[in-house]
């Protein structure tokens, strides 16, 4: 799709919201190891296991859409498990995936070139990578040594097979550059508006994030539209005003009267 069309990409976590992403529009839609935070309630991204992205990965292939689907290589896979990397990407695969996302440092470059060459579909991910905790949720490559590290990181993404590369929190600039000198795609999310693509997480668009980040913007208050709607039923089902007779089915009397007479 590289000079062709902009690519819209959207974190997606179970089959409801993928319908509703490809009615929208959506061209890929990205199970992120964000579902962790986001929508299973763990403190951290380095929590989520292999069997929850398989999980999330299988009730978003359910929805049947014509998206594609990428799915994020969860810590466990890739820190702690690592020798097992094509096992568990083709257990990815077999979910769902149609290509898995690998965060790219130095210590995980040479698991792209494994997968790759295993055949597995890989979208290689750099800039800010929140798997790796010694880095700060900052903007990434605003100092030579690490723009240089970055760019080597993007080159090196696609020497060693990478078919689409991620780049988040870095400055446009730089951005603009490294998405120019590469073949395959880059997807920007707080990297600015050159990149051949971008991608959000869902919740942040659509209000269910705490704050507004400077990478983001509030697309729609979601949250309080389903605030409300949750409230009204609860405060109606306390009063008794919900369910009314219109919500209702009745049986026939005589049908009852045979029903009691039985017993
Ligand atoms: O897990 C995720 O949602 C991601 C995006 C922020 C790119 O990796």
């Amino acid at each position: 799709m590289k000079n062709q069309k902009t690519i819209a990409m959207l974190t997606c976590y179970d089959a409801l919201t993928a319908k509703i992403a490809e009615d929208a529009g959506i061209d890929y839609l990205l199970v992120g190891d964000s579902a962790g935070t986001n929508v299973l309630g763990y403190k951290s991204v380095n929590e989520v296991k292999l069997d929850d992205m398989i999980f999330l990965t299988k009730s978003v292939k359910r929805a049947n859409t014509k998206c594609k689907i990428i799915v994020d290589l969860p810590f466990e896979a890739v820190y702690e498990n690592s020798e097992n990397i094509v096992l568990s990407a083709k257990k990815l695969l077999e979910a769902g995936a149609d290509m898995v996302k690998l965060e790219i440092e130095k210590e995980t470059q040479e698991l792209l070139k494994t997968l790759t060459e295993a055949g597995i579909p890989v979208c290689a991910h750099i800039g800010y990578t929140p798997q790796t905790s010694y880095l700060e949720v900052s903007v990434q490559g605003k100092d030579a040594v690490r723009a240089r590290k970055l760019v080597e990181f993007a080159k090196t993404s696609q020497l060693y097979g990478a078919q689409m590369l991620v780049l988040e929190l870095i400055p446009a600039n730089l951005a603009r550059y490294i998405s120019e000198i590469l073949k395959i795609p880059t997807i920007g999310i707080g990297a600015g508006q050159f990149c051949d693509g971008q991608v959000q997480v869902w919740c942040d668009i659509a209000g269910f994030s705490e704050k507004t980040y400077k990478h983001s913007h509030l697309f729609a208050d979601a949250k309080s539209a389903l605030s409300a709607a949750f409230s009204d039923y609860a405060t109606q089902v306390k009063s008794g005003e919900f369910p009314t007779e219109a919500n209702s089915t009745l049986v026939d009397d005589e049908i009852l009267f045979h029903t009691l007479c039985r017993k």
